[in-house]
């Protein structure tokens, strides 16, 4: 494990803004998103709100990945690629963007239901947001990262989901993954010491069925190996002296 790095109150003000981009996006694409586009519509749509708002898709390039988001659909877990696939009713559709604005990096995704979808898929999309809600409830000066992870782990599991186990949240900053590596799964009180200033991106990936994941032929795709349903949500989220400030704040429900 590298560094961590502790921003600066400059620093922290340009991650704000580089958040409220990704946040505002993800807002906006959850409500265009409807049954019959197609994945690249969808993407289009989010590349021209992260552009018209002066930022740039951090996704393009990374790792030569071509897009702007990840759109990943019912069993899919994350790094589905936008092309020629439609979305229809009853899919539950994750959206990940990802911004850099002035140089700092803002991440953050939500799982989207489109229209009526089964009593499972509601469920897990609601254990999707309380994982996430509980995880960022332990991102305080003073804690663990294995705080943060446990809480994680140990709501999807009491409620008959697992946790991806192979995939991580990550520190943000200048770069789109920094340290440390935040997975969502561990033991309260483990881990690296919270101190303010740090920020991290806290994603859990939640599926109805085991853990295991595989990777399609595409080189991206990330889907569960048993089938089952996923859902990830993802905040970027700053340390304080106080309460944890969720930096990639969205009106999507989340
Ligand atoms: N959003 C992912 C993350 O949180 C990264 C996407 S991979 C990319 O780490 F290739 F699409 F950029
Ligand atoms: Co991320």
């Amino acid at each position: 494990m590298g560094i961590i790095k502790i921003k600066t109150a400059e620093e922290v003000e340009l991650m704000r803004q580089a958040g409220r981009l990704a946040g505002a996006v993800l807002t906006e694409t959850g409500r265009f998103i409807k049954p019959g586009q197609t994945t690249r519509e969808i993407d289009r749509f989010a590349e021209n709100l992260i552009r018209d708002g002066g930022g740039e898709p951090v996704f393009i390039g990374y790792r030569g990945y071509r897009h702007a988001t990840c759109l990943s659909i019912n069993h899919e877990v994350v790094h589905g690629v936008p092309g020629e696939q439609t979305v229809k009713e009853g899919d539950i559709v994750s959206v990940d963007v990802g911004v850099r604005l002035n140089g700092y990096c803002g991440d953050c995704a939500a799982t989207f239901a489109l229209g009526k979808v089964s009593p499972k898929a509601e469920k897990l999309l609601r254990i999707g947001r309380d994982c996430l809600k509980a995880a960022i409830k332990q991102a305080r000066a003073g804690r663990h990262l294995g705080d943060v992870s446990h809480a994680v782990e140990a709501l999807a599991e009491k409620n008959g989901f697992s946790v991806v186990r192979d995939l991580y949240g990550h520190g943000i900053g200048r770069d789109l993954h920094e340290d440390p590596l935040v997975p969502n799964y561990g033991q309260p009180g483990e881990g690296v010491e919270l101190k303010p200033g740090m920020i991290l991106a806290i994603e859990p990936m939640v599926n109805t069925g085991g853990w295991r994941i595989r990777t399609l032929s595409d080189g991206w795709t990330v889907v569960t190996e048993d089938g089952g349903l996923s859902c990830h949500f993802e905040h970027t989220v700053l340390i304080t002296e106080k309460d944890p400030e969720i930096l990639t704040w969205s009106k999507t429900k989340m």
